[in-house]
């Protein structure tokens, strides 16, 4: 399959810059679907007294994630490169972890997505300092803010569930 040649947009930005900044946005895209599909595998196989609020919980969560997905990758084609859009390309370019074969009790699975927000927090914080100070793509940092603040905010509402009163 031939390969589209990169149609660079005049953006004010080096062309190499933009290069970069997509490849940023490739890894936070595949992040991104690696959550996605976790928090679906937690909310269909959740059990326990919490069912329904974590069952929801879930729910919640990877419909906002949904949407994250959509506004990465329309980003990244705005820069005139195409979306990747196949589960090894996402599986082989994203930094967190998938448990094949293991479903976690409750407490464990709000504990897993705690982490991976938080490891999302600090990976678009690393992010956030590449586009912004190595690559001067200011529309990319302050895109990339706005994420990490999304997932700070799903990393406490997931965390609120299993603090206090056990899971
Ligand atoms: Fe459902």
């Amino acid at each position: 399959m031939a390969t589209k040649q990169m149609q660079v947009p005049e953006l004010g930005l080096k062309a190499a810059d933009q290069k970069s900044v997509v490849q940023v946005l490739r890894t936070v895209l595949a992040d991104e679907h690696l959550l996605y599909i976790k928090l679906r595998k937690y909310h269909w196989n959740v059990t326990g007294p919490q069912f329904f609020s974590l069952h929801e919980l879930f729910e919640q969560q990877y419909k906002a994630i949904e949407e994250i997905i959509d506004e990465v990758a329309e980003r990244i084609v705005q820069y005139g490169a195409d979306a990747p859009g196949t589960l090894q390309e996402f599986q082989e370019e994203s930094r967190l972890k998938e448990h094949p074969g293991k479903i976690p009790d409750a407490h464990d699975m709000v504990a897993d997505i705690v982490a991976d927000h938080e490891a999302m927090v600090r990976h678009l914080r690393d992010d956030v300092e590449v586009v912004g100070e190595e690559h001067e793509d200011v529309g990319a940092e302050d895109f990339l803010t706005g994420l990490l603040q999304k997932h700070q905010k799903q990393a406490w509402m997931a965390r609120a569930m299993i603090s206090g009163k056990q899971v």
